[in-house]
């Protein structure tokens, strides 16, 4: 039985290896029981920050703690037997290297992680390096970075500016030097994630930076239509959950209401 557990379990390798074969796809979690509906259907679950939105009801993804993280990726790692879990980093107001290493270290130690992901330029590159040698797969966040914005109102799309350019073009590389397993892609212009993506050997993950990314990820709230204040152009919602809630929530209170709920059938005599 736990053989047949190691042999559904996808590997680092396999994964990021899909690379020109097959698109890599990825999805957020934060719960057990969300993780359980949608493991081994996805390549990658990311226990991602924007909880802190989602979940939290909190204006931005700084407020995300190391505990708050690792309660919740604890969770999603037991629910998950097939697909590779990732955590999200939570905020750091000041870079220090040797903090980043530890904390994504703890988090790994108290939750079993497959990986982390670190939005940073080419400033983590060393983190990168060390984690690496360290036996840590780690998946960097270029482009748009949610940590670095108070409000997701501000959020702005990347690439405009030959500067910005410039500089994404050279971090993406300096990131895959130092070892990074894949390089999400975040709120780019086309151009610049199908460059980056043909200029690296390692898989770019693309939200909101075009279909020519070697895959994709979106929050399962947002494409699920369960979390609404906050709709970005690049998400396509595949169904209209928070509708199809309170429709049942409306059946069950007319039904209580009307003393069809509970009967017979569900009472104990
Ligand atoms: O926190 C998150 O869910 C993320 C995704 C939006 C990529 O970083």
């Amino acid at each position: 039985m736990l053989s047949k557990v190691f042999d559904m379990k996808k590997q680092i390798k396999t994964v990021f290896n899909k690379k020109n074969k097959r698109k890599i796809t990825c999805l957020t979690s934060y719960s057990y029981n969300f993780t359980k509906i949608i493991d081994g259907l996805v390549d990658v679950i990311l226990v991602g920050d924007s909880m802190g939105m989602v979940l939290y009801g909190m204006d931005n993804t700084r407020q995300i703690t190391d505990d708050i993280m690792i309660n919740h990726a604890k969770a999603v790692k037991k629910g998950a037997k097939e697909s590779l879990v990732f955590f999200d980093l939570p905020f750091f107001k000041k870079f220090d290297e040797t903090e980043v290493i530890r904390r994504v270290k703890h988090i790994l130690k108290k939750t079993g992680c497959d990986g982390v992901k670190i939005e940073g330029n080419s400033e983590i590159s060393s983190v990168i390096y060390k984690l690496k040698k360290a036996g840590v797969p780690v998946m960097a966040h270029l482009g748009l970075q949610p940590q670095k914005f108070s409000s997701s109102k501000k959020f702005k799309i990347y690439g405009r500016n030959n500067k910005e350019i410039e500089k994404i073009l050279n971090d993406s590389l300096v990131l895959e030097k130092s070892g990074a397993v894949a390089i999400l892609l975040e709120g780019l212009l086309t151009n610049i994630s199908k460059k980056i993506t043909s200029q690296l050997s390692v898989p770019t993950i693309g939200i909101g930076a075009s279909e020519f990314c070697d895959g994709q990820i979106l929050v399962s709230e947002d494409m699920l239509g369960l979390f609404n204040e906050y709709h970005p152009k690049f998400v396509k919602k595949y169904s209209t959950l928070s509708k199809n809630i309170q429709n049942a929530v409306k059946n069950y209170v007319r039904e209580v209401n009307s003393l069809k709920f509970p009967n017979k059938k569900f009472r104990y005599d």
